[in-house]
């Protein structure tokens, strides 16, 4: 979707479908509506009068302007009460308009800002909503259906409309800002909806490979016998029982000065876990063809990042593995030595993404990072917590997890923290080797947590679990069912907040 902001005037904007916004507890319509109801012989009013629109959150009313303006359709949203919008309202009234427009066969669309006289937001950050709603919601994963869907055809454009010249130039960075993390999100969700049997740790890498057209950015795969002699235990560890070679992959986007450390972001990347020879039950074992979700929000970010030419280092770190039983795979009770030296008992082959994690975030410590951030479909442990609404949060460092939070409130994308309290660590001593891989029945997604952080170096760290939000169980406005690369937009903005200190 191609997104336009331009100075313009919602009584002269030719277009296929203007959308509107409305609260429920307005009673007249807002000045700016005025002189548009008036050539529509009060139609807008006439709806508000009659309660067939309220201005509920979410209510969507189209009406067909019968050449009475230059716009052939308004599509009035319901923002909700006025105390109550934010942000992430706009962006779900953008995503339910975008799909009401694509029922009308209409391709594009346009908006002025919606929600100005209750949001106490920049013309820049609201416009940089809109524009995610949009093309989030307008979001489909097609490429496998031979009738393309029913032929659904998507929305092909939306162009915002500023005020003023002064809105204007602040609207376009915001839009620019959206599309880049709107397409993050989008490349992440096909990345985890595309099948294991394609989305193979070689493939991914390939996929990692398109990132460096982007400008200022280097890749570097790391093959199995690179993993071997680094002494990578956990990404050989896991892998072993599969057919698919694993790769250890490097985004590096220098955008920064040239001795600027980097910000290091660690995506677990497990292109299916069927567990190993810890076998999950069958039930629902498809959706871990998303167990890559983790390294594709970092391609994402790493993408987003050069696209807007952020002033930042950045490195994305992406092990890459398939988890499988077979004849060659690690049994529970085996011992792997990893990256940093320490040893680990593997007492259960289904807790991988700790041990991949682990040689990323010790790879990380080489990089001298000003930061590390992983983000991972880690526990189980994480959805029975926290639901589907909250990512967990979990780190050493008091002010980046604050950022964090912070970036997760712009994006509506919020993060929960956990407690990483040295007690927990209890849960994972071994009676044979530094620790083991999992940490009982109690807290799994502290013990996770905790067993990552034995292998983070002196550096400000967060690690988020992702596994509560990483799948949507229905569509909502501007999330998909299936794989929501929840967790994309919230590193996308912390990028563009730390660039902004920088
Ligand atoms: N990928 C899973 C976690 C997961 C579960 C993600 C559900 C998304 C939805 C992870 O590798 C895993 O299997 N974790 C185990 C750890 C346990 C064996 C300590 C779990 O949570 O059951
Ligand atoms: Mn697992
Ligand atoms: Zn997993």
């Amino acid at each position: 979707m191609n997104c336009q902001v331009k100075q313009g005037d919602i009584n002269k904007e030719a277009t296929e479908v203007l959308v509107l916004g409305g609260f429920e507890d307005e009673k007249t319509l807002p000045k700016d509506y005025q002189s548009l109801d008036k050539a529509l012989g009060g139609q807008l009013q006439e709806l508000r009068k009659s309660g067939e629109f309220t201005g509920k959150n979410q209510q969507a009313v189209l009406i067909h302007t019968r050449k009475a303006l230059p716009a052939k359709r308004i599509l009035f949203m319901g923002l909700g009460k006025k105390k109550e919008v934010t942000l992430d309202r706009v962006r779900q009234a953008m995503g339910t308009a975008c799909k009401q427009v694509k029922k009308t066969g209409a391709q594009t669309f346009s908006a002025p800002l919606l929600g100005t006289e209750a949001l106490h937001v920049s013309p820049s950050d609201l416009a940089q909503a809109m524009v995610e709603g949009a093309i989030l919601g307008g979001y489909q994963f097609n490429q496998y259906r031979s009738d393309n869907g029913n032929g659904a055809k998507e929305v092909r454009s939306i162009t915002l409309l500023a005020h003023t010249a002064n809105q204007l130039s602040a609207m376009k960075t915001g839009a620019k800002r959206g599309e880049a993390s709107a397409q993050a999100t989008s490349l992440a969700r096909d990345l985890s909806n595309h099948p294991a049997n394609v989305m193979t740790p070689t493939r991914v890498a390939q996929e990692a490979k398109k990132i460096t057209k982007e400008g200022k950015v280097k890749l570097t795969v790391l093959e199995r016998k690179d993993q071997e002699k680094l002494g990578m235990g956990g990404m050989i560890g896991v892998s072993q029982g599969s057919q698919e070679p694993p790769k250890f992959i490097i985004l590096e986007y220098s955008g920064g000065k040239k001795n600027d450390a980097p910000i290091v972001l660690v995506g677990k990347t497990v292109t299916f876990d069927s567990g190993g020879i810890s076998l999950k039950p069958s039930e629902n074992m498809e959706q871990m063809k998303a167990d890559m979700t983790g390294g594709a929000e970092v391609l994402g970010a790493v993408r987003a990042a050069a696209r807007l030419k952020l002033p930042i280092n950045l490195v994305g770190i992406l092990p890459t593995v398939e988890n499988m039983p077979g004849g060659r795979a690690t049994k529970p009770g085996d011992i792997l030595n990893m990256l940093n030296g320490k040893t680990v008992e593997v007492q259960n082959t289904d807790a991988e993404g700790r041990l991949i994690l682990a040689d990323g975030l010790s790879y990380a410590t080489r990089l001298k990072p000003k930061c590390v951030v992983d983000v991972a479909t880690l526990t189980g442990a994480c959805v029975v917590a926290l639901g589907q609404f909250a990512i967990g949060m979990l780190g050493n460092d008091d002010r980046l997890k604050a950022e964090l939070k912070k970036a997760g409130e712009q994006a509506g994308e919020r993060v929960w923290e956990m407690p990483l309290w040295d007690e927990y660590f209890e849960q994972l001593k071994s009676d044979v080797a530094d620790m083991r891989n999992i940490g009982g029945r109690g807290g799994g997604m502290i013990t996770a947590g905790m067993f990552l952080s034995k292998f983070v170096g002196d550096y400000p760290w967060v690690h988020l679990d992702i596994a509560s939000t990483d799948w949507s169980v229905s569509e909502r406005p501007y999330v998909c069912k299936g794989p929501t690369a929840i967790g994309t937009r919230l590193l996308v903005q912390f990028l563009i907040n730390r660039a902004g200190h920088s």
